[in-house]
């Protein structure tokens, strides 16, 4: 049976020296506030003092009800959105533009029509300046962790959409980010194939270790395949709980499920969410 600690940790407060990981922080999100002004002049408060560091080779999961910021703390970590107070950093460097190093990917994927999977997957290693000679090698390396094999020179509107989010993973990692945001990426697949995502998301990772804030509202995807599971409340938002997930590496998805371990957890975070289980 898996050993899981579903200890609770620094909640709404500034991370305490000496609980981080050891490794880098990547993302540092400081007393965070973010509000928006509406049209009728009135203001919306949505974030509402949040405090949290991801470190380098970090998966850290965010969960927490629609509308309550997640998407909104992810376009301030890119540079997209200024924050109303506190302070937001990667790599040690305040965050005012899109930082160098940060990848994005959406719920919906983006790819080029007009370009095929190599090509689309080729726009990540452009935009991240990889020299041209290391694409071919790159490109052809994602294609088989990815299971693209043979579709290389399909167009996207020839695959289908497990495939097209595999192809915009693929262009994320060519680009090479030091830190992946990630919003709800595999939101819109049908369950077998979000299964398939995330083992191949979780390969992919435990051989690169990048920093990852993963947003989903699954919070079994949360727990299986993240480090740390971070829970919202309902806007303003403030962390809820940090879990520290302590399943064992790598992780077998359909075996974990039946963990009571797993189990214990995810039922947690229903509740932190109160939400039905
Ligand atoms: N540019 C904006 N102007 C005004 N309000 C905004 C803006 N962007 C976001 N909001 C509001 O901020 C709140 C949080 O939005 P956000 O997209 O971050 O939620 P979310 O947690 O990602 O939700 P979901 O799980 O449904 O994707 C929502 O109430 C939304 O209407
Ligand atoms: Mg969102």
């Amino acid at each position: 049976m898996a050993v899981m600690t579903t200890e609770k940790r620094a909640v709404s407060a500034p991370a305490k020296a000496g609980s981080e990981p050891a490794g880098r922080v990547r993302a540092e999100l400081r007393d965070l506030q973010i509000s928006f002004r509406l049209p009728d002049m009135s203001t919306l408060d949505v974030i509402s003092g949040i405090s949290m560091t991801v470190s380098e080779g970090e998966f850290v999961a965010v969960v927490g009800p629609s509308g309550s910021g997640k998407s909104t703390i992810l376009r301030a970590l890119c540079g997209l959105l200024k924050p109303s107070g506190g302070h937001v950093a990667v790599d040690g460097v305040p965050v005012s533009s899109p930082p160098p190093g940060v990848g994005f990917m959406f719920q919906k994927d983006a790819l080029l029509p007009w370009r095929t999977v190599a090509g689309n997957i080729r726009v990540g290693a452009e935009l991240g300046g990889m020299p041209a000679e290391e694409h071919e090698e790159r490109i052809g390396r994602l294609v088989k962790l990815l299971r693209l094999d043979g579709f290389e020179n399909a167009w996207p509107n020839q695959l289908s959409g497990g495939m097209r989010q595999r192809v915009s993973l693929g262009r994320l990692l060519a680009y090479q980010p030091s830190l992946m945001l990630m919003d709800e990426p595999f939101g819109a697949l049908d369950y077998q194939t979000k299964i398939a995502m995330g083992k191949e998301l979780l390969s992919v990772w435990e051989a690169e270790r990048r920093a990852i804030i993963f947003v989903t509202h699954d919070i079994e995807e949360a727990v299986a395949l993240a480090d740390r599971v971070v829970v919202f409340s309902a806007r303003p938002a403030r962390i809820v709980a940090d879990y520290k997930v302590d399943l064992p590496r790598p992780r077998h998805m359909r075996a974990m499920r039946s963990d009571p371990a797993f189990t214990m957890l995810t039922e947690a975070i229903w509740a932190d969410l109160a939400l039905p289980s």
